[in-house]
């Protein structure tokens, strides 16, 4: 197959890119057919943007702009120059305005690192222990306008330890996030996922519980 046939997934981050580079390791290796088109971020000077050749890269400060929405507007404007088939906020830590969620709806998906609907939002790991959880996880899901609140495709469900700090509650998750990630983009690319209003689909089936990483295997009961 040549590249210009691959499907085309932009990724928007903000900082480290731990989850990007998972996504390019797996093209690299063979594991997941698809082609990194661009990386979009609010933060110029992040790691995540380095990990991509420079013609990939798209980044503005929010505050060059006079508004929230003139900032959606420029970034959707290059999203949609790449014309992606999937869009992938992994660690994009800015809110996406209802307008620019509204011109990629169902093509927008978002790792967060809680079982939601527990602890959308920030410091969920610290949420999670001060709650007294005994489980953390990640999830996916479709963006939609409202934070952290789309239709969840899968979750990965990591113990706490008697001793956890955030951090190392953190690492924890993050180790599974990436597989968990790879898993649902594998699905995306493929085709068998899809947002029905607050649902997911797969397979063209409605699924009322999100689908599951096995720790062991890495991968998606489905
Ligand atoms: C991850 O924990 C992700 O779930 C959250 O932000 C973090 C980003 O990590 N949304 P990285 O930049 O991919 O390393």
């Amino acid at each position: 197959m040549s590249t210009s046939v691959k499907p085309r997934l932009a990724v928007l981050a903000s900082g480290r890119g731990s989850n990007l580079q998972a996504i390019l390791d797996a093209i690299a290796s063979g594991d997941l057919d698809a082609q990194v088109v661009g990386v979009f971020s609010d933060k110029p000077n992040c790691a995540a943007l380095q990990r991509v050749p420079e013609p990939l890269r798209w980044a503005a400060k929010p505050k060059d702009f006079a508004s929230r929405a003139e900032f959606d507007n420029a970034l959707g404007d290059a999203l949609a120059q790449v014309q992606p088939d999937w869009i992938i906020c992994a660690g994009y830590m800015r809110i996406l305005g209802a307008d620019l969620v509204q011109r990629f709806a169902g093509q927008m998906l978002n790792i967060h690192p809680s079982l939601l609907p527990k602890y959308p939002g920030l410091d969920t790991h610290a949420r999670a222990l001060a709650a007294g959880d005994r489980e953390h996880g990640a999830s996916v899901h479709f963006v939609i306008a409202e934070l952290d609140a789309g239709a969840v495709i899968a979750q990965v469900r990591v113990p706490v330890q008697a001793d956890d700090s955030a951090e190392a509650l953190a690492a924890r998750v993050l180790r599974y996030e990436h597989p968990l990630l790879l898993e649902v983009v594998r699905l995306a690319v493929a085709g068998r996922i899809a947002e029905q209003g607050t649902t997911v689909t797969v397979d063209g089936h409605a699924r009322f519980t999100p689908l599951r990483l096995d720790c062991d295997t890495l991968s998606l009961r489905v």
